[in-house]
């Protein structure tokens, strides 16, 4: 009776090991297949390094009526917190916005925040930021290292008009895509 168990048992291993090798073959195989779509559509919009473009149609209108609107990855859901609780006093405006609206910004900002998002950009602000949580991009420590070299000549002359180093898409031709990459840059003359 023992010998039978043992035995059944052995016959059970052996099968399962040889299912296993077969379907590990094939597990395998298929994985090669995903892996080499994933990289090909790296290489094409070199993603992972960029932001994603916003398509939220209620956060362009109401936070990008006045300015570049922002990408969420850009600063931790803390400071969006901080940026939506103060709409009545945002940096010397105040923001019209009714509560629906204000939601789904809500949503969007904390939900794509720099401490949510696995975009290397991301993760070096996050990195840079320690525990802070600044109402500025702009006071971003890595953000003001990458524009150190920059003039306050050249952002205050009234004839380029950039305004500030907040104004993005004035330099980055691309920002809107997402895409702060040093070879899509421009400083206007
Ligand atoms: C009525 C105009 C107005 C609206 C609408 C507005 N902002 Fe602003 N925002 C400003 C001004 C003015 C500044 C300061 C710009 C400067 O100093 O050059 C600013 C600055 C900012 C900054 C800091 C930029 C930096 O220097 O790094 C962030 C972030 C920001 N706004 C987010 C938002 C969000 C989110 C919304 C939507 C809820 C919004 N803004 C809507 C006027 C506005
Ligand atoms: C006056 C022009 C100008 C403005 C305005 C500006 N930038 Fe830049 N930015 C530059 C330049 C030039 C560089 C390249 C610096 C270098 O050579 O490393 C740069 C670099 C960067 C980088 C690093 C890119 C990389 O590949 O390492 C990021 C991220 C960035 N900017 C984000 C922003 C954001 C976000 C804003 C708006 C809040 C902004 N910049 C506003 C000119 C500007």
């Amino acid at each position: 009776m023992k010998k039978w168990t043992i035995l059944f048992a052995i016959v059970l291993l052996l099968m399962n090991g040889f299912y296993h090798f077969t379907v590990a073959d094939h597990d395998e195989h298929n994985e090669k297949k995903e892996h080499k779509k994933s990289s090909d559509k790296h290489d094409e919009h070199g993603n992972k390094h960029h932001f994603n473009v916003v398509n939220i149609p209620k956060y362009k209108e109401h936070c990008g009526a006045c300015h570049f609107p922002y990408q969420a990855e850009l600063l931790p859901s803390g400071s969006w917190e901080k940026i939506l609780s103060g709409t009545d006093n945002h940096f010397g405006e105040k923001i019209e916005i009714d509560p629906d609206s204000k939601n789904i910004i809500s949503k969007y900002l904390k939900n794509s925040a720099a401490d949510y998002s696995s975009i290397k950009l991301s993760s070096k602000i996050m990195k840079s930021l320690g525990n802070q949580t600044p109402m500025r991009i702009t006071d971003i420590p890595y953000i003001k290292k990458k524009h150190n070299d920059i003039s306050p000549n050249i952002l205050n002359n009234k004839s380029i008009s950039i305004g500030s180093l907040s104004n993005c898409s004035a330099c980055h031709k691309t920002a809107d895509q997402g895409i702060y990459k040093d070879d899509n840059v421009t400083i206007p003359k």
